[in-house]
């Protein structure tokens, strides 16, 4: 049987901390090594022809950390860009970005900007970046957008489901087929609540670090062996 490639892949990328510890290096060394990850782990679902991948970078809980990690990950998208804009550009691959990014530094949401429009144009894979993102926040504030439009009398007050989703950050893109965790914990923590309805969810206890083309296409592997039935009937 032919191997099924999901459309749209999640990775909710955990473990960088606690793979830099076990090399006795600081976190922000697992944070480095994590974001060249998202290079491999982009080049690889590019070649798979997958179309959106949407990685959780930051949370909206993540600025709870101590002051100088939060740094370093707010400087992160500037080592991370300078390094494969040109790379990721090359492969056709599109840039963009979910989340409130007003939160962030100018420098940062320059590099970020600047990013998004260097890629627009591009018709290859998504690569959604999720950085002070968090689900809750996120369905909120369609909520509110919705509720707005309402009052304007720019549409009508019964939306469906179909029509909800497009006042989310994701709008446009597939729903969630794959949804994976690395490093062990079991949870979603507040990612991509609404779109992983009917998600295939797998957690691995491989670190973000070492999540490499090969566990990547592990879990496709894994994914295109299970039986999606969406409520019917096992066809
Ligand atoms: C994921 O790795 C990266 C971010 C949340 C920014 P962690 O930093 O959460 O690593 P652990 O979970 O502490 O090992
Ligand atoms: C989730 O990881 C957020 C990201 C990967 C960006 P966390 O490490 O923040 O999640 P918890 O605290 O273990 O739930
Ligand atoms: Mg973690």
């Amino acid at each position: 049987m032919d191997r099924k490639i999901p459309r749209h892949i999640a990775i909710i990328m955990d473990g960088n901390g606690r793979w830099a510890k076990a090399q006795g290096l600081p976190r922000t060394a697992g944070h480095k090594k994590g974001a060249d990850m998202i290079r491999t782990i982009a080049v690889e679902c590019s070649r798979l022809s997958v179309e959106v991948l949407t990685l959780y970078a930051f949370s909206t809980e993540n600025w709870k950390r101590p002051q100088d990690e939060v740094s370093y990950l707010c400087g992160l998208p500037k080592l991370f860009f300078n390094r494969y804009i040109r790379e990721l550009n090359e492969r056709n691959i599109r840039v963009c970005f979910i989340g409130e990014l007003e939160r962030f530094p100018q420098e940062t949401r320059a590099v970020i900007e600047d990013a998004v429009r260097i890629t627009a144009g591009n018709t290859g894979l998504v690569l959604n970046i999720a950085i002070n993102y968090g689900s809750h926040r996120e369905i909120v504030l369609a909520a509110r957008a919705y509720a707005q439009d309402v009052a304007e009398g720019k549409i009508s007050n019964d939306i469906d489901e179909e029509g909800f989703a497009h006042y989310l950050m994701t709008s446009g893109y597939p729903p969630v087929d794959l949804m994976i965790r690395t490093s062990g914990e079991l949870r979603i923590s507040n990612f991509l609540l609404w779109q992983i309805a009917y998600a295939e969810l797998i957690f691995t206890p491989v670190a973000w670090p070492d999540f490499d083309e090969a566990q990547l296409n592990a879990c496709i592997d894994e994914f295109s062996g299970r039986d999606r039935r969406y409520g019917g009937v096992k066809g």
